[in-house]
C-alpha cells in the first residue's frame, strides 16, 4: 500500500493504525467525538542516527544538529554505539581493546548485547518522553561492518539487530560519505591529538574502509526513504547545510 508501510486494526481504540517509514499513525474517531482524525498513534519522539566510515565527521555533525535542535526548543538525547549506558560502555572497551581481538561471532554478540541495553534503557524511554534521540552509529553499522565486510551475512545480522532492538528502526539515518583516504587522514590527525583513543578498527587496511563505504551506499540504495547520503567533504558548516533539507519537516 505504502512503500515500507503496513496497516493493522487497533482493538483498544477501534481504529485503523498504519505505519509509514517506521512512524505509526492512527485513523479513527477523534476523542472529542467530532469525527475522524489522523493522529500519531502514540506520543513519540524521534530517532536519528549518523553512519559512515571513520573520520567522516559523524560526531561533529551530530553535535551541530544537537545544538540546532535545542535552539529550536526540542529536547534531545545524544548517544553513541557501541555505548550509551554503563553496561554498553564496558562492552565498548572490550570491543576496542587491541589485546582481545574477538572473532566475528563474538564481536556481533557483544555489539548486540550492548545495543539491547542501550535501546531499552536510553533510546526507548527518551522517545516515549518525546525527545529527539541522536545516535552516533546504530544497527546499520553492524549490517555493514559485521554483515557485509566481515562476512557474517546481511540477513543474519538483520535478524540479530531485530532481536536486540525489538524492531526499532531510526526515523532517519544520515550516512556521511567521503573518500576513505581523505577521511582516514583526518581521523589519524584527530587520533594523534587524542592520545587516549582506543581504535582497533581504525587500523584496518584501505580495502576494508573502501568496502565499508560501498556497504553504506548499498544500504542507502536498499532504503532510500530512511537512509540519506550526505557528501561529507568541506567545512563542517557546509556539510551541516546539506543535512538540513533531509531533516523531518516536523523538526525544522
Ligand atoms: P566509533 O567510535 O563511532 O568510531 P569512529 O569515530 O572511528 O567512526 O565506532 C567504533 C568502531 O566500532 C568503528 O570502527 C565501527 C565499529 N562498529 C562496528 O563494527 N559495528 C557496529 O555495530 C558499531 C556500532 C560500530
Amino acid at each position: 500500500m505504502w512503500p515500507g508501510g503496513s496497516v493493522f486494526l487497533c482493538v483498544l481504540c477501534v481504529s485503523v493504525v498504519f505505519r509509514v517509514n517506521g512512524r505509526a499513525w492512527c485513523l479513527g474517531g477523534s476523542s472529542d467525538g467530532r469525527g475522524a482524525a489522523i493522529l500519531p498513534a502514540m506520543p513519540k519522539g524521534w530517532f536519528i542516527t549518523f553512519e559512515g566510515g571513520e573520520g567522516t565527521g559523524k560526531s561533529t555533525q551530530l553535535r551541530l544538529l544537537d545544538d540546532w535542535l535545542r535552539a529550536l526548543g526540542h529536547r534531545t538525547v545524544h548517544s553513541r554505539e557501541p555505548g550509551g549506558t554503563p553496561l554498553a560502555e564496558a562492552v565498548r572497551a572490550v570491543l576496542l581493546d587491541p589485546a582481545l581481538e574477538p572473532d566475528g561471532l563474538s564481536e556481533i554478540f557483544l555489539l548486540e548485547a550492548a545495543r539491547h541495553d542501550h535501546v531499552e534503557r536510553v533510546v526507548r524511554p527518551a522517545m516515549a518522553a518525546g525527545a529527539v534521540v541522536l545516535c552516533d552509529r546504530f544497527t546499520d553499522s553492524s549490517l555493514v561492518y559485521q554483515g557485509l565486510v566481515r562476512g557474517l551475512g546481511w540477513e543474519e545480522v538483520e535478524t540479530l539487530n531485530r532481536l536486540a532492538t525489538g524492531g526499532l528502526v531510526p526515523d532517519l539515518t544520515i550516512v556521511l560519505d567521503m573518500d576513505p583516504e581523505v577521511a582516514l587522514a583526518r581521523a589519524h590527525t584527530r587520533n594523534s591529538e587524542e592520545s587516549a583513543r582506543e581504535d582497533r578498527l581504525d587500523e584496518e587496511p584501505a580495502e576494508f574502509h573502501r568496502r565499508v563505504r560501498e556497504g553504506f551506499l548499498e544500504l542507502a540504495g536498499r532504503e532510500p526513504d530512511r537512509v540519506r547520503v550526505i557528501a561529507a567533504d568541506g567545512p563542517p558548516e557546509k556539510v551541516f547545510a546539506r543535512i538540513h533539507p533531509v531533516l523531518p519537516e516536523a523538526l525544522r
